[in-house]
């Protein structure tokens, strides 16, 4: 009997030291995955944390990435420099009639005009007012317009202590999303602006729907700074901002004269647009607002470098955590929210694919 209980110990024992061992051994080797040479050319300058392990992380570990990273971490590793602009193969791209898309015009529509928002079900409609059709320019903004060297800078928090800002300066054009601040990150990002985007919901998140007097102020404050500059205004690419876009247009006309500011209202472009990044094989739900600005760059310039384009939590020289914007507050987590429906990993790979065939410049690492 107690023998038998012995022998019954023994081998439960055995099979739990088995289960135990095959544990960590699966776990072995799941990070032995991370870090292998053969998944990412694990050099000195890239190093692994907990955020690598994060979704998009393994997102970025997909197998079509592999020779992309280990592209990257060469690049990063050494000569920057190596980068040659191929005047060829940017030229042999073929684009979307942009200075058409880039906004309607007068002539283009006319009052009690039914819009539809390409985001949306088709039934929301927008009626194109009188106060819009007297904001709406009378020809495109850019007809005619070309300059040699254009900067398109995104929001991506890896734009943090880079001292990229004088580089950006220099170009003669220079792209910008969503409003973003360049006041106290100058150093980083540039002063120059000469065109930003301006989705009307920005209205209702940071300038509670020009409600109060100091609301009208600081956006008008705000507006005085950006003077010279191209307010890119995509009114009709999502239902939601109906209502702060008819705040938007009030404004506007009872302040248009006060303000140099040139605004452009694209239309429903996005269809085409999305045709055209199909071919190149990308078809996110939606496309971010910074492959959209490159799309209207490539008709406009010469040669186009992309700073602040990556889409990570961490940075690639140095494998630290960064904010998902520059201007972030600090301590602010980096969020998956885009996930929902861009897909920002995809879009990058083609970008890095354009860099490394010369086509534009990506600037990831610091400007010196
Ligand atoms: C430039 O691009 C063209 C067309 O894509 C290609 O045929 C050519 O080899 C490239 N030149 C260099 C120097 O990479
Ligand atoms: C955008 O350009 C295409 C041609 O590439 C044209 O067919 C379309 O009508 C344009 N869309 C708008 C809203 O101007
Ligand atoms: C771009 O904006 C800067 C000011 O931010 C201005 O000095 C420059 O003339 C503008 N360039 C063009 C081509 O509009």
């Amino acid at each position: 009997m107690v023998r038998i209980a012995k022998a019954l110990g023994l081998v439960i024992l055995c099979v739990a030291v088995l289960i135990l061992s095959l544990i960590s051994y699966v776990s072995l080797r799941k990070d032995s995955l991370f870090t292998s040479s053969k998944y990412y050319m694990g050099g000195p300058r890239i190093m692994f944390h907990a955020g690598f392990r994060s979704q998009f992380a393994m997102n970025f570990l997909d197998p079509s990435f592999i020779p992309l990273t280990n592209a990257l971490n060469e690049e990063l590793q050494g000569k920057p420099s190596r980068w040659r602009f191929n005047k060829t193969a940017f030229y042999k791209q073929s684009y979307i009639d942009i200075p058409t898309n880039f906004s309607l015009t007068k002539n283009s529509v006319r009052v009690g005009q039914l819009m539809h928002f390409d985001y949306s079900s088709h039934k929301y409609v927008f009626s194109i007012s009188n106060n819009l059709k007297s904001l709406l320019p009378d020809t495109s903004p850019i007809h005619n317009k070309h300059y040699s060297m254009c900067a398109v800078v995104g929001n991506s928090g890896i734009l943090t202590g880079s001292h990229c800002g004088p580089e950006i300066d220099q170009a003669d054009f220079v792209f910008r999303c969503n409003f973003a601040p360049t006041e106290f990150y100058s150093k980083d990002v540039g002063k120059k602006t000469n065109l930003t985007t301006f989705n009307p919901s920005i209205l209702e998140r940071y300038y509670n729907n020009l409600l109060t007097i100091q609301d009208r102020n600081n956006f008008f404050l705000n507006l005085k700074k950006l003077e010279g500059a191209i307010l890119w205004i995509p009114a009709f690419f999502l239902h939601t901002s109906a209502t702060v876009t008819r705040t938007l247009v009030d404004f506007f006309v009872e302040h248009k004269k006060q303000l140099k500011i040139e605004l452009a209202w694209p239309g429903n472009i996005m269809h085409d647009v999305n045709k055209y990044w199909k071919t190149k094989n990308l078809s996110p739900k939606r496309l971010s607002t910074g492959i959209l600005m490159y799309t209207l760059a490539s008709a406009m310039c010469d040669e186009i470098h992309l700073y602040g384009f990556w889409p990570f939590g961490w940075d690639p020289n140095t494998g630290k955590d960064l904010p998902y914007h520059y201007y972030d507050k600090k301590g602010t987590k980096f969020t998956t929210k885009w996930q929902e429906t861009h897909q920002l990993p995809s879009e990058f790979k083609l970008l890095y694919k354009l860099h490394r065939e010369g086509v534009i410049k990506l600037s990831l690492t610091h400007c010196s």
